[in-house]
């Protein structure tokens, strides 16, 4: 493949967006549309090739995170890291995607050029004294929503004072061997409520400390239901419900969330009140300052946190960091804390397209000033497609809604005969501006400055996957997209 320097289109990133709208287009797409996927790493899986910290595994359920055209076969619905990684692998290789993939080739920039209607990228390869340059009629972003290289750096006074080891799990050392340490995880999200149960057992001793807290629900791997549907069902009637089973389950939960609060609210203190210990007090280690899904809500793998603390193991410390010392880490409240190891999981540093520096006919241009066409396609920008998902559902939903759009574009280009296709807003003066992410999470404070604006009409921000996936499937490509 080395040899052709040209294609029709260029995906960005081997994940799950690169991968499901290589499919996409082989299935979908016009026939002779040629692809190829440029990968700066040297496998498949993206987020999941990247973090290998202790115990990572999806928080979404296998049925809807997974593809939908390769249905999950296992009966588990949290997944491991590593197994979604082959999965992935799998995937690909069944739909013949691999052999589409250029492994090792960092994307650094991209230029359109409008005489020749083509992205000219310039891609970094290991072998290379300078950067090779190939070109696409398209240009498809795979390459999710955070930094690979730079983890969000949270100010820890004092860290640099700290003489035991200091682990970021974006990087987490290979083999690592925490038998009989004392453990501070940094942190309250997703990741570090993954990390401290797996690290229970071998550690002597785990904490996690948490400035605030979240909200934590214990999710069973097997559910009765589940697997019930495999045993009595053939395997592809059975993932089928359990697909649909679970796009409503997830539907209904974050709208109930959404629209009753209160009674969110109630139902997970009930549940982490029953899973708790009686010496540990819900207020104010378990007692949010935010209602349900305002910010993520973090899974627990059969409530393997709340069996953590019972074994009384790990626990959880809520305060402000004064500062970090030699030996430990001081707290506001007076505590102080003596751990050999700290685990900063203090979140993702966001990031857009990869890093590529984008520009047309030379002039480079900054994504976040642009609005976002069906949360997909930027204004004034042609022949460029991003892909994103759900905050709040499984990531792979929203990035099957924009293949699906994708797909369909290029099908209309095709019948039109044209070369490019661009946004246009029209009505730019009443267009109001709506972020693309809405959870408050700490990690998503700086969304504005990086991602592009969403707006209203379809401008608007993925919201809900059923709509979004209707107007992608039938919806209007030719309002407020010019063809040429
Ligand atoms: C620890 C963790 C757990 C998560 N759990 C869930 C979950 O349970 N459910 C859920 O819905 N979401 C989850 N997410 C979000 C997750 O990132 C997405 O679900 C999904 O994996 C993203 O897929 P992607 O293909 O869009 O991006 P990524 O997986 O980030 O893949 C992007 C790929 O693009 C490549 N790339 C980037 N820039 C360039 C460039 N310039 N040149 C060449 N290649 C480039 C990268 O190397 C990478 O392989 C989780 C995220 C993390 C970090
Ligand atoms: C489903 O889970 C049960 C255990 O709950 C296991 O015995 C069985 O083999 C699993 N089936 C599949 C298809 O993975
Ligand atoms: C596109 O091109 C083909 C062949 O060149 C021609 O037959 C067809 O009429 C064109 N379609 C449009 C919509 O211009
Ligand atoms: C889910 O998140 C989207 C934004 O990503 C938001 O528009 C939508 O209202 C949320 N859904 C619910 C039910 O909270």
């Amino acid at each position: 493949m080395d040899d052709n320097l040209s294609f029709d289109v260029v995906i960005i990133g081997a994940g799950i967006s690169g991968i499901n709208a290589a499919y996409r287009i082989q299935t979908e797409g016009p026939s002779d549309v040629s692809y190829a996927i440029f990968e700066g790493r040297d496998s498949i899986g993206g987020t999941w090739d990247l973090f290998k910290y202790p115990g990572i595994r999806s928080d979404s359920d296998m049925f809807t995170f997974g593809f939908p055209w390769n249905p999950w076969k296992h009966n588990e619905t949290l997944a491991a890291g590593d197994k979604i990684k082959d999965y992935m692998i799998e995937s690909a290789r069944s739909a013949g995607i691999d052999h589409h993939i250029c492994y090792k080739h960092r994307v650094s920039e991209a230029h359109w050029h409008s005489e020749t209607r083509r992205w000219e990228l310039q891609v970094t390869r290991p072998g290379d004294d300078a950067p090779v340059v190939f070109q696409a009629r398209f240009l498809i972003l795979g390459t999710g929503y955070y930094d690979y290289q730079t983890p969000l750096q949270a100010v820890i006074p004092g860290i640099e004072n700290f003489k035991g080891k200091v682990i970021h799990p974006q990087f987490w050392p290979k083999d690592y061997d925490y038998t009989n340490k004392n453990v501070v995880v940094i942190g309250s999200g997703a990741t570090a409520v993954t990390i401290v149960p797996s690290m229970a057992d071998k550690a002597k001793r785990i904490t996690m400390l948490q400035r605030s807290p979240g909200y934590i629900f214990p999710l069973p791997t097997n559910s009765f239901f589940t697997a019930l549907l495999f045993t009595i069902l053939p395997a592809s009637i059975a993932h089928f419900l359990n697909r649909l089973l679970w796009l409503f389950k997830n539907y209904f939960m974050t709208l109930l969330c959404k629209s009753c609060p209160g009674l969110a609210r109630g139902i997970i203190k009930h549940v982490t009140m029953k899973n708790l210990p009686p010496d540990v007090s819900w207020d104010p280690h378990f007692k949010p300052r935010y209602n349900p899904w305002e910010q993520r809500l973090c899974a627990s793998m059969d409530g393997d946190f709340f069996a953590a603390i019972r074994s009384g193991k790990a626990d959880v410390v809520t305060g402000k960091i004064k500062t970090v010392v030699e030996n430990g880490i001081e707290l506001e409240s007076g505590v102080s804390l003596h751990p050999d190891v700290i685990v900063t999981a203090t979140g993702l540093k966001l990031h857009f397209g990869g890093g590529i520096k984008f520009a047309i006919d030379g002039k480079a241009f900054s994504v976040s000033d642009r609005y976002a066409w069906r949360s997909a396609m930027l204004h004034d920008v042609p022949n460029l497609l991003f892909v994103t998902g759900y905050e709040n559902a499984s990531w792979t939903l929203g990035a099957d809604v924009s293949a699906r759009l994708f797909v369909r574009i290029l099908n209309r280009m095709r019948e039109r005969n044209a070369t490019t296709v661009v946004p246009r807003l029209v009505a730019s003066e009443n267009m109001p501006v709506k972020p693309m992410m809405s959870l408050s999470s700490t990690y998503l404070k700086n969304a504005g400055a990086v991602f592009p604006k969403g707006g209203s009409g379809l401008w608007s921000p993925k919201s809900n996957y059923f709509l979004d996936m209707a107007g992608a499937k039938w919806g209007d490509i030719s309002k407020d997209l010019e063809y040429s």
